[in-house]
């Protein structure tokens, strides 16, 4: 049976350390603190793609250690709140949120959102989540969430990873869920939930290509870092890790595993 590797804990717990920049500048060419396939291009198409301005209140499901939140509330001047179930992710974005004088417009909760979410009908005007929904059961109980929390003509964006594609092994399959909990979807699906949760998709862009590119940039950044990675991770998981990296490389490079970025609207 594969081993479980941790990635989320040592990434956030170690957001700070060099050896972690270096490797996350070197992997998406700026930091945002990312643990995910969201390239620095994505990163500057998703404010366009959900019509952010400085009015908007924008809900991040699965914001990690908060980078990317605090990066949109600086460029736009929009309230932003970020949700992730990873303490140490959370527990880093608000110290960020406060030494950057962002703490009034960005704000981050520790939670778990396969559960219902605490808001208000209609309390945002946009949410997004990148690589995150393929941690969560229960996808069309969440994007129904997410339906109610957004308001009419609200944007929803959100990113998958793990759509089949081709034939894939049980091996590749293991390797590839070795960091946490997965669920792998079939071509069709997340736009067939999509629709039954009340959202109308807008438009649907194959981001595979990239995903490829950003998992073989991380792994060979990594690489390169063995000892001192292997000091703060210990040898079976900097291991572990880097196998889950070349399996993603490999099953996106010949394109059995696909990634999509879905745009949806809630329409009036
Ligand atoms: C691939 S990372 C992406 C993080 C961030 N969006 C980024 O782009 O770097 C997936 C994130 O989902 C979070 N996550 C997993 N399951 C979750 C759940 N049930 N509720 C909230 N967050 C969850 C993890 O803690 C992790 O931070």
């Amino acid at each position: 049976m594969q081993q479980k590797v941790d990635l989320y804990d040592s990434a956030y717990d170690n957001y700070d350390s060099n050896v972690y920049q270096q490797v996350r500048t070197e992997t998406y060419g700026q930091d945002f603190g990312q643990t995910s396939w969201v390239t620095i291009r994505e990163s500057e198409e998703i404010p366009q793609l959900l019509a952010l301005n400085a009015d908007s209140s924008v809900l991040e499901v699965g914001c990690g250690s908060g980078g990317y939140a605090l990066h949109l509330a600086e460029k736009f001047g929009c309230r932003v709140l970020g949700l992730d179930i990873n303490k140490a992710g959370v527990r880093n974005a608000n110290r960020l949120a406060m030494a950057r004088n962002l703490a009034a417009l960005v704000r981050f909760e520790q939670r778990d959102v396969s559960t219902s979410l605490p808001f208000a009908d209609a309390t945002f005007e946009a949410v997004f989540s990148n690589d995150v929904l393929c941690h969560v059961q229960r996808r069309v109980e969440v994007l129904r969430e997410i339906f109610r929390v957004t308001k009419a003509r609200g944007r929803f964006l959100f990113s998958d990873a793990l759509v089949i594609s081709g034939l894939v092994t049980h091996e590749e399959i293991a390797t590839r869920s070795s960091i946490g909990f997965y669920v792998y979807s079939s071509p069709g699906e997340n736009e067939r939930l999509i629709e039954e949760a009340g959202f109308r998709l807008m438009q649907m862009i194959d981001t595979t290509e990239s995903t490829a590119l950003i998992a073989k940039r991380w792994h060979d950044s990594r690489e390169k870092r063995e000892k001192e990675l292997i000091a703060t991770e210990g040898h079976a998981n900097f291991q572990g890790l880097q196998r889950f990296l070349a399996s993603v490389n490999t099953l996106t490079t010949e394109r059995r595993l696909r990634r999509y970025l879905y745009v949806t609207a809630k329409e009036e």
